[in-house]
């Protein structure tokens, strides 16, 4: 169980734990600030984040747990926004082998990002062997033509593309990544020397949300280190027709539910383009 306590005698009662708290175990009561139903918290941080006295005592979060750090240091709104502009899905990379520090950067971002109730129960699989990435290829191909031969089966076929017209659309994509891939030539994975999955505990209610937040923060820490990424969704597609199957061949704990393949770029993009015009509602 958490300890969580306040120095009563330092506390100048200003009420920003009570602001902050998620959990709402923070009171403010005749001018005095107390603590109830510890069992409720989280474990966020946030009560020690903003304690101006430095007097609430937490468990989780002794003082090697706490760093001081300067908004100062943040990018620039401007730098921001031009990070975003022209991070691409870079699909061109080299057979150089990607940093290892750089590797560690990305999967620690990834590991920073926010997850619901605070549960931070992501699971992060690094692959660098190349023999395992064309596995997660293979799998992936050999899912989809399974379904392909399914879906160009002479009865089912006029009932599919009467049905499912955009998924009969793909046998001939399907079709040519097959050949592709037997003559060598991966389009799924590209020649990522790279790829991490994020996976959460099988049925958990905010998987899919946990792992594409963590996903970005991980494509930003890629993009502002130079490094070429784009999201495999076609893989990760693959994993919920055959469901833990790729999971299971990898040893990945739980259920895969983003995958980001890496490489080092082969080479720079010179401009960004824009996107649609931005169209949203105020209210
Ligand atoms: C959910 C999702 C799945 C994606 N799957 C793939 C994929 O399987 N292969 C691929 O090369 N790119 C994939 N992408 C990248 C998109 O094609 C790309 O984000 C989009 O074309 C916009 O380009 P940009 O990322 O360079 O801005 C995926 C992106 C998302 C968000």
């Amino acid at each position: 169980m958490m300890q969580i306590a306040i120095d009563k005698d330092k506390c100048i009662a200003c009420g920003r734990c009570v602001d902050i708290c998620p959990a709402n175990i923070f009171s403010k009561e005749d001018g005095k600030i107390t603590l109830q139903y510890e069992d409720s918290c989280i474990g966020c941080g946030h009560c020690v984040s903003v304690c101006p006295q430095d007097i609430i005592s937490h468990s989780l979060f002794p003082i090697e747990k706490q760093h001081k750090f300067s908004y100062g240091d943040y990018p620039s709104p401007e730098a921001m926004m031009t990070l975003i502009k022209a991070r691409r899905s870079n699909r061109a990379m080299s057979k150089t082998p990607i940093p290892e520090d750089m590797l560690k950067m990305i999967v620690e971002a990834a590991y920073l990002s926010p997850t619901a109730t605070n549960s931070q129960n992501l699971e992060f699989t690094l692959i660098t062997d190349a023999e395992k990435i064309r596995q997660v290829t293979s799998f992936t191909i050999t899912t989809f033509y399974n379904l392909r031969k399914k879906l160009a089966n002479a009865v089912l076929a006029p009932i599919t593309k009467r049905l499912m017209p955009k998924v009969y659309a793909m046998v001939p994509m399907l079709d040519r990544l097959k050949a592709e891939f037997e003559n060598g030539n991966d389009k799924v994975m590209r020649d990522a020397t790279a790829m991490l999955i994020i996976s959460a505990p099988k049925g958990d209610r905010f998987g899919t949300e946990n792992a594409n937040l963590s996903y970005q923060n991980a494509s930003l820490m890629a993009e502002s280190l130079g490094v070429a990424h784009f999201y495999t969704g076609f893989v990760l597609s693959a994993t919920r027709l055959k469901k833990g199957k790729l999971e299971k061949e990898l040893g990945v704990k739980g259920t895969m539910c983003a995958g980001m393949a890496l490489g080092m770029p082969k080479f720079k993009y010179l401009k960004y383009t824009d996107r649609k015009e931005i169209n949203y509602t105020k209210l």
